[in-house]
C-alpha cells in the first residue's frame, strides 16, 4: 500500500497489474477513492460539464482546474494525482509550462493533454524536459468537439485507425508516461497498449487497456442529462455506498471483469 509514484506506473505495466483511475474534484471523494483502492485520481476538466453545468469543457480555465486539484490533493495519501491541462491551456508550450507549474504547485503529480498535433508533441517534450510528468489523452479527446462535430466513437475507418496507433507512439516517444484512450473501438485500443511501453487507461476502450477511468458523476449513477454513453456503469448499484461502489470497482479493474463487451465497442 506504497503510495504510488511515476517510476510505478510503467512498473505496474510490466508486472500485468491493472490500474483503476476515477476522476474527482473534492476532499471528499478524493479520501473515499483513497482509502479504498484506488490508483490514480484525475482532475479532469469534465468537471466543466458535471460540476458547472456547461454543454462541454471549453469553458474550463487554469484557476478552475488548480482549485479543483488543490482540493482533492489535501484528501490523498496513495494515489497518483493527475490534472487536466483546459482548453487552450497547452495552446503553446510555454502556457503549457505555465499552468502545469501551476498544477503541480497545488498538489498534481503529473498533467494530462489532449492530442498529438506537432505542436502538443512540442508541448509535451517542453514539459517533461523541465521535470512535468506528462500523461497523453486519444481517441475522443473532449477539446475537439467542434472538430469532430459531437462525442462520437473515434479511429473506426482504417485510416483513422492507423492515425491513432501513430499518435499513440508519437506521444510515448515524446515522453508521456501514461496515455488515456477515450471511446475507441476494443481491438484498436488493445494494439495500441501491445505495442507502447507506457500504461493505457481505457474509457470506452474496451478490456485490454492497462487501466480504466470513469467520470465519477457516472459511476455513482447520476443522470447527466445526456444520452448515457455505452461505457458506463453504475457501480453505487452495485456497492451499495461510495465505499462499497469504489471497492466494486477498484475490483472489477484489477480483476479485468470492467469493463466486459457490453460496456465496449467492438
Ligand atoms: O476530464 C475528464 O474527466 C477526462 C476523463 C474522461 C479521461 O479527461
Ligand atoms: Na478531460
Amino acid at each position: 500500500n506504497k503510495p504510488w509514484t511515476i517510476p510505478g506506473l510503467a512498473a505496474a505495466k510490466q508486472a500485468g497489474q491493472k490500474l483503476a483511475m476515477l476522476t474527482a474534484y473534492d476532499t471528499g471523494f478524493a479520501r473515499a477513492f483513497d482509502a479504498n483502492g484506488v490508483d490514480l485520481i484525475l482532475v479532469g476538466d469534465s468537471l466543466g460539464m458535471v460540476v458547472q453545468g456547461h454543454a462541454s469543457t471549453l469553458p474550463v480555465t487554469v484557476d478552475d482546474i488548480v482549485y479543483h486539484t488543490a482540493n482533492v490533493a489535501r484528501g490523498l495519501s496513495r494515489a497518483l494525482l493527475v490534472a487536466d491541462l483546459p482548453f487552450q491551456a497547452d495552446a503553446t508550450s510555454q502556457r503549457a509550462l505555465d499552468a502545469a507549474t501551476r498544477l503541480l504547485q497545488a498538489g498534481a503529480q503529473m498533467v494530462k493533454l489532449e492530442g498529438a498535433g506537432p505542436h502538443k508533441l512540442e508541448a509535451v517534450r517542453f514539459l517533461v524536459e523541465r521535470e512535468i510528468p506528462v500523461c497523453a489523452h486519444l481517441g475522443l479527446t473532449p477539446q475537439s468537439v467542434l472538430r469532430f462535430g459531437g462525442y462520437k466513437v473515434q479511429g473506426r475507418e482504417e485510416v483513422a485507425a492507423r492515425q491513432l496507433r501513430e499518435d499513440a507512439q508519437a506521444v510515448a516517444a515524446a515522453g508521456a508516461q501514461l496515455l488515456v484512450l477515450e471511446c475507441v473501438p476494443s481491438p484498436l485500443a488493445a494494439a495500441i497498449t501491445g505495442a507502447v511501453s507506457i500504461p493505457t487507461i481505457g474509457i470506452g476502450a474496451g478490456p485490454d487497456c492497462d487501466g480504466q477511468v470513469l467520470v465519477l458523476h457516472d459511476f455513482l449513477g447520476l443522470d447527466s442529462g445526456h444520452r448515457r454513453p455505452r461505457f458506463v456503469k453504475d457501480f453505487l448499484a452495485e456497492g451499495g455506498s461510495v465505499a462499497g461502489a469504489v471497492r466494486a470497482y477498484v475490483a472489477a479493474v484489477h480483476d479485468g471483469s470492467f469493463p466486459d463487451a457490453e460496456h465496449s465497442y467492438a
